[in-house]
Formats: C-alpha cells, structure tokens, sequence
C-alpha cells in the first residue's frame, strides 16, 4: 500500500542566523525545467546528523497512494517535502511512511481493546492482577503517545485538501480544538488514579469498610469503561483509509465489512453490559444471571449467554432464555432493544444502499421501465402498442440503463475518442466502406454517430420526404422499398442507407422498411457534409455509389455529381488497382453468397499493400473502392438490375461496398 521514502532527503539545511530562513543546500529549489531539485545526499561524516536525517525521512511525505491523491504528482510532492523541510524537523507528514505505519499499530490496538476491555471488565475479577495492569499501562501508554503524535502531525483540511497545515501551532490549536479531550479521558487511566487517591483511605477502615471498598472497586470498574471512547478514534481512522485506500468497487465490501464488524462490536459490548449490571449488583436472585444460575459459570459460557440475550433484543427476536423479571433488567433489556434496533435499522438501511449501488444501471433500467408503465397505463395506450414500446425497451437498453452521453461527455475528448472508437470497432469491421478507409475518416465518422434502434416493419425513411441523415447498419435487415411496393433490395449488416438525399440535397429516393429488429447509427447531415468535405474521395465513392442504386431503382444517376476526375491521375490510380483487382478477381467463384463474401475479405486483405501504394501517389486514403469493383454483384441487385441498362462508367466503381448487398435477397 505504501512505499517507503526513496532515498534520504537531506538537502543540507542550514538556518540564516537569527532570520530562520531556510536555505537549500545554497541552490535554487527548482530546476530549470520547474523540478524540484533533489536533496544532496547526507555527508558521510555525521553520523548523528544521518540518524536525525533518516528519521526526518521517515516524517516526510513518500509516494504513497494518500500523498498521490493529495498532490496529484511526483513534482508536487518533491515541492510538499521541501515545504515541510521549512516547517521544522519534527513535523510528521500525514502522508508520511511513519504516520502509515503508526495509523496501522494504532488500528490494530484499537480493535484489540475495544474487544477485550469490555470482556475483562465485565467477566473477569481480577481488575488489580498484574497481567491486567500490565496490559492497561501498555496500551494507555501507547495511546497517550499517540496524542503526542497528533499534535505533531500534519492536518489535512477538508476544504483546501493540497495545503496540508505543517505549522506546530496550528496543528496543536486544531486538535485541541477537535479530537484532543475525547482522546485525552479515553487515554488517562482514570481507574488507577481513582485507586490510587482512595488506597489510603481504604487501607485503614479495611474491615470496618469492607463494603465501601468494594464499592470504590466497582466504580473504579466503571470508570474503567471510559476507555471505551477509544471508539471515536477508531471510527476516525478507519474512515480515512477507507477514503485512500478503497475508493473503488471494493469500497462497496468494504463498507459492508466495516458495518456488520461494528454491528457484532455494538452486539458484543451490549452482551457485556448485560452482563456487567447485575455483576455490579451483586446478582440478585431475580437477575437473568442468578435465574440461569450463571454466577459461578466459566467466564465463556457466561458470555455466550449474554451475547445471545444481546443479540435476540437487538433483532428484536425475544429477550434470551427468559423474559427480564427484575426491574434493572427490564429497563436494561429495553436499552438495549432501543440501541441495537436502532442500529440493526441502520445497517439494513446502509447495506441496501450500498448493495443497491453496485447495480445501479440495473436499478435505473427498472426504474425507467416501470415509469414507461405507469405512463402508458395513464395514457391507456392501446395493448399491441404498450407490447412493442416493452420490446423496444428490452431491446435497446438490454437491462442497462446508462446515460452514455453524459458518461463520455465527462471524460476527456481523446480517451471519449478511444471509448467511442472501440464501441463501434464492431460496425467499423462490418462497414466494408470504413473497414478499408483511412482510420483518421473511420475516427471522424464513428465519433459523429448516433446509435439508433427500430423494430420490425418501423418505416425508418418514407419516399418523398426531406431528410436529414444517414444510416449504417450494425445489425439487422432493412429493405429498400420502392413507390409501388415492391422491394428494390435488401440491406442488411455493414451496410447504409440514406445518402442519397445528402448527397443531392433532394428527397428520399426510395422508403427504407425494417425487416427485423435493427441497430443502427445515424449520422446526421451536418456530420455527414463536414467530414465528408474533408474527405473528398470518400464523397466520390459514396456518389458513385449512390449513382448505381439511383439506376438500379430506375431514376436518373445524374442526380449525384458525377466523378468528373476520373481521369485525373488520382482516377487513374484508382482505375489502375480496381482493374488489376478484377483480373484476379475472375478466378473467384461466385456461386455462393458465403464464398462471395469470403473472398470480399480475403481480396481486402490482399488489398492493402496495393492500396497502401496507391494512397502514397494519391495522397488521400483509398476506401474499399477496387475491392467492390472486382466483388461479386449481390444477389438482390443482380436480379433487379438484370431488367435494366447498366451504363459501364459506373459498374466499374464497386458498389459492393455494402456486406448485405452480398448477402441478402430480397
Ligand atoms: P435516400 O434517397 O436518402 O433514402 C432512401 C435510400 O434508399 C437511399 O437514400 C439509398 O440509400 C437507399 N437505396 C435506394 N435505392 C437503393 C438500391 N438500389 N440499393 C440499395 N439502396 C438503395
């Protein structure tokens, strides 16, 4: 989790007489390129001086994950040691290895007490054993050094995480302030004082006061309790690492640990209190101890049942083996049935919220299905159109509800680039016309789509009307329909649609038709015009493109603009590896739609040498063009086009370009 301090960080500190300035080894702190210039190593000779120095290291910031996520750099954290350099020697950083390491033995302790405090001071009797004592004066000691270690530790402010307050003063006002007294009375042995002021007093009346003795013990007892506020300390620390170091989905388990640990803690002191009243009572005969004839019981059995009564008020089961039949035990039992219940609600309410959100897309999927519910039973939609709206929803979201355009809105524009990139790497591979374009036109393309998704018979484009974008179809068949009905063609994934009217400024030359369910992405016309100025060749492809189908479905080809540059070098080019394409395309059988398909793959492949040479001379990328020049004519095309003239300027440009018009008939 932690790393410790590389290398010593001495950088030979020297006070200006009387000033109390602080200079750096008598050089600038920064470098020339605005890094902190590292310490000079300590000299060899002092000895003492390494001893001070490397234990000045250990109060300095290291690059654990607490001083990254304070400082955000290695450059910051350089600066953050100088600064605490400056502060004075015995400052501890909290991000310091020291105070890691401290924070660790401190936690440590802590649950160790907190267990077995209420476990001695309830069940067992021997308070002035030396083993007990030895135990409390080791720990309290500890604690009090840990007070100690507080006021020479860094505080890091809530609001103003960066500037850790390193000045002594400071510090000790802050933490008196705050934590100091609550750890001051948790830490003080206030038993053994108590003991301690009272042994004379005790020694002398010894058997006149038998009674009061014992009295003095008890609340010697009680006080003894006090340690328990130790807790707060617990609580503080455990939630600073939960802070640092489980920030992520472990964080999730995490909190659920640290809340049923502090449940059983909460049902452990509870079963001691129990226990605890009717000791320092002396058990009378009506107590839940006397009745269950535990008084003499070994110290395990007794905890065993208290822990049980404990546990039964706290899931507010029943009160144990017996219901309380003394007056202290019923106010006792109703203590502990209001704390534990109270607590019990308040884990059950914390752990459905953290269970809840693991899943929150899931949740929100529901919730958003059931306000669509609500809303067509308000609107009393009619049966068959509440079933589809359902099905769309299944479809769409697929028990996931995210809200992608906020999500990658947040994230930066190159890793939004590279996430949208890798989303659509499926449509890319498909789309034989991005699968051979220049990745920097695929890259301005997908990172332009709308991901958008229609049911069976949805009219995606109606004939006649204006439009205002294009389509690409990940999955999915659509059909092309024509003003009397019949279907001109098939289209279906790694094909698209809609590019005629962009690239005419006219209507809809045709209806698109869903067949099956589709997943498609628009690219709205704006999109469409900005990228594809840019990329003029793929404009041209897409036009030639556009021209065969405008003839296929009878209507004039002239409608798109003709490649006027044919014969331009960059055409010929083209031309050139388009026909050496199609000679060894002729050795392809084109029998089966499959085979087609297979060898449009394998001649892409192929390809790519030829076009890497052609882009070089043409200077623009070469989109798939030869290879769908020298592809086998899909099936549906080629029976529609069989019926009509084909001019032989345009079969030369492949309009194959589409992986369904290969494969699907009409
Ligand atoms: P657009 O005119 O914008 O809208 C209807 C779309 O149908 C049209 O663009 C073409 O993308 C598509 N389309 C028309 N005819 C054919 C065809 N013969 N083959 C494939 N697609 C076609």
């Amino acid at each position: 989790m932690s790393e410790m301090p590389k290398g010593d960080a001495d950088m030979s500190l020297k006070q200006g007489s009387g000033t109390g300035k602080v200079h750096f080894g008598g050089l600038d702190d920064v470098s020339l390129y605005g890094t902190p210039v590292e310490p000079a190593p300590p000299a060899p000779d002092a000895k003492q001086g390494f001893l001070r120095n490397q234990l000045q290291a250990l109060f300095q910031p290291t690059d654990n994950k607490l001083a990254m996520k304070l400082f955000g750099s290695k450059k910051a954290l350089m600066k953050e040691r100088i600064r605490q350099k400056a502060a004075g020697h015995w400052v501890i950083h909290p991000c310091s290895s020291f105070r890691f390491y401290w924070d660790l033995c401190m936690l440590l302790l802590l649950v160790a007490n907190l267990i077995i405090l209420p476990v001695a001071i309830s069940f067992f009797n021997d308070d002035l054993s030396t083993r007990w004592i030895a135990f409390n004066c080791l720990s309290d000691t500890i604690f009090l050094i840990d007070i100690v270690v507080n006021f020479r530790t860094g505080i890091m402010q809530q609001d103003n995480a960066e500037q850790v307050i390193l000045d002594p003063k400071l510090i000790a006002k802050h933490y008196l302030r705050t934590w100091f007294f609550l750890d001051l009375i948790s830490s003080i042995p206030l038993d053994y004082i108590f003991l301690i002021f009272n042994q004379d007093f005790s020694e002398n009346f010894q058997i006149l006061h038998a009674g009061r003795a014992l009295r003095i013990l008890r609340l010697a007892k009680l006080l003894s309790l006090v340690r328990l506020l130790r807790l707060s300390r617990l609580v503080r620390y455990v939630s600073q690492w939960e802070e640092v170091y489980f920030l992520n989905m472990a964080s999730v388990f995490m909190r659920i640990f640290n809340l049923i640990c502090m449940m059983l803690l909460i049902g452990h002191w509870s079963g001691c209190l129990q226990f605890l009243v009717p000791m320092l009572q002396g058990f009378p005969p009506n107590s839940w101890v006397a009745i269950n004839e535990l008084q003499e019981a070994f110290w395990l059995e007794q905890y065993s049942w208290a822990l049980f009564k404990a546990m039964s008020h706290m899931l507010c089961i029943g009160y144990g083996r017996f219901p309380p039949q003394s007056l202290t035990d019923m106010w006792l039992t109703m203590l502990s049935m209001i704390s534990g219940a109270t607590c019990y609600a308040l884990f059950l309410g914390h752990a459905t919220n953290l269970i809840q959100s693991l899943d929150s897309s899931r949740r929100q999927y529901r919730e958003k299905v059931k306000q669509v519910e609500e809303y067509m039973a308000y609107r009393k939609l009619p049966r068959e159109m509440r079933q589809r709206i359902t099905e769309y929803f299944e479809h769409r979201y697929q028990g996931k509800f995210f809200d992608e355009e906020v999500i990658l809105g947040e994230l930066s524009e190159k890793l939004r680039e590279d996430v949208i990139n890798y989303n659509c790497r499926s449509l890319v591979a498909s789309v034989p016309f991005f699968a051979n374009a220049d990745s920097n036109f695929v890259s301005d393309v997908v990172t332009k789509l709308r991901y958008e998704v229609f049911q069976p018979g949805d009219i995606i484009i109606k004939e006649g009307t204006i439009g205002n974008k294009m389509y690409f179809i990940q999955e999915g068949i659509v059909d092309i329909v024509m003003a009397n009905g019949e279907v001109a063609t098939s289209l279906s994934d790694g094909s698209y649609f809609g590019e005629i009217c962009l690239l005419t400024n006219a209507r809809r030359v045709a209806s698109v038709r869903a067949e099956t369910y589709c997943n498609l992405f628009s690219l709205s016309v704006d999109h469409f015009n900005a990228v594809l100025d840019q990329y003029p060749l793929m404009r041209r492809t897409m036009e030639s493109v556009a021209a065969e189908r405008l003839n296929k479905i009878g209507k004039n080809p002239n409608l798109v603009a003709h490649r006027e540059d044919d014969t331009t070098s960059e055409g010929n080019t083209i031309n050139a590896v388009v026909n050496a394409l199609a000679a060894e395309a002729e050795h392809v059988s084109l029998s089966d739609d499959s085979v087609a398909r297979l060898s449009e793959r394998s001649l892409g492949l192929a390809l790519q040498p030829l076009q890497a040479a052609s882009c070089r001379m043409a200077g623009v990328a070469l989109p798939g063009l030869g290879v769908a020049a020298a592809l086998p004519r899909p099936k549906s095309e080629h029976d529609f086009s069989s019926t009509q003239a084909q001019p032989p300027s345009l079969s030369s440009v492949g309009a194959a370009f589409h992986k369904s018009d290969a494969g699907i008939a009409p």
